[in-house]
């Protein structure tokens, strides 16, 4: 079994992967050992801090190994193409391979080469998962169910493969989520609503990073003028629902989407938050997906 996208989990597995993500993060030495011995490649060909990181901290929390592909030293600087790496390391015989890549669908193509679970961790702007599961994790934790609770995710929608989980996993669990952003960053097509119509009552605002690196154009966005227009600020998270919380998947480009009082704002940032449940989650994806010693 691989873990490619929300839509390959089925209710049930989805209950279950925020059950056990729960525990491991009210009890940092649950899971010990339990994947003794197992090997965990990590391969990121975009760069990670979060997610790399979280999922190395789950590997070794539950006792597994996790190796890390140096892309910058890979292959692939010889020309290699995904398909090849995917059989080279599958050869190997890892317990399982979690990639990041610049491209949809990538995670997929190489799970169906690898012979091992295949994790995605980012395609392009397709898919983030493991991202969607811990956001909905840290919000129950906060509101105890997500039942009736409106998730404004605001910002570069167009580029975001977190929006695009989130936006098919939080209805799942009951939230009403609305999307919003600059017109020149919503998908082709996607109905708009302006952005404090969006964060308006909203018992949470997660914000997304401006994502120039898959721009084809400049947003030719003057200093501050994003932030003013579209971003976090006090003024706009006043808005919102009375205490609503704020999350961002990071990394945060502060200033820009969004303004440092609403980033660290104690009590209702939740942002660390997301973080810890990062590994968490992924301990509950790895122990799913790796056959158990
Ligand atoms: C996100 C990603 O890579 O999609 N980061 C993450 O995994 N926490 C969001 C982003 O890069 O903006």
């Amino acid at each position: 079994m691989h873990l490619l996208s929300i839509q390959s989990l089925s209710d049930e597995q989805i209950a279950g992967l925020l059950e056990r993500g729960a525990e491991f993060a009210a009890d940092r030495r649950a899971g010990a050992g339990r994947l003794a011995d197992r090997t965990v490649f990590n391969c990121f060909y975009e760069n990670s801090t979060r997610t790399a990181m979280s999922f190395a901290q789950a590997a070794a929390r539950l006792g597994a190994q996790a190796i890390t592909l140096s892309v910058e030293h890979s292959s692939v600087k010889k020309g290699e193409t995904l398909a090849d790496t995917a059989r080279t390391l599958g050869a190997m015989g890892p317990d399982a391979l979690v990639l990041r890549h610049r491209d949809n669908g990538a995670a997929e193509q190489v799970s169906l080469l690898a012979g091992c679970p295949v994790i995605n961790a980012g395609d392009g702007t397709n898919e983030h998962p493991t991202q969607a599961l811990l956001d909905a994790l840290t919000l129950i934790q906060h509101f105890g169910s997500l039942e009736g609770r409106t998730i404004a995710i605001v910002g570069d929608v167009r580029h975001s493969r977190v929006a695009r989980s989130n936006a098919l996993l939080l209805p799942r669990l009951g939230a009403r989520v609305r999307l919003a952003g600059p017109p020149a960053l919503m998908p082709d097509g996607a109905e708009t609503i302006a952005i404090d119509e969006a964060i308006a009552g909203a018992d949470a605002v997660m914000m997304l990073r401006v994502q120039r690196e898959r721009m084809e154009r400049e947003l030719g966005d003057a200093p501050g003028e994003y932030l003013r227009l579209y971003g976090l600020t006090r003024e706009r998270l006043a808005l919102a629902a009375p205490d609503a919380v704020v999350l961002h998947p990071g990394p945060m480009n502060r200033g820009v989407e969004i303004a440092d009082e609403a980033a660290d704002l104690a009590g209702r940032s939740l942002i660390l938050r997301q973080v810890a449940n990062g590994v968490a989650i992924r301990m509950a994806v790895l122990e799913m997906l790796v056959r158990q010693p």
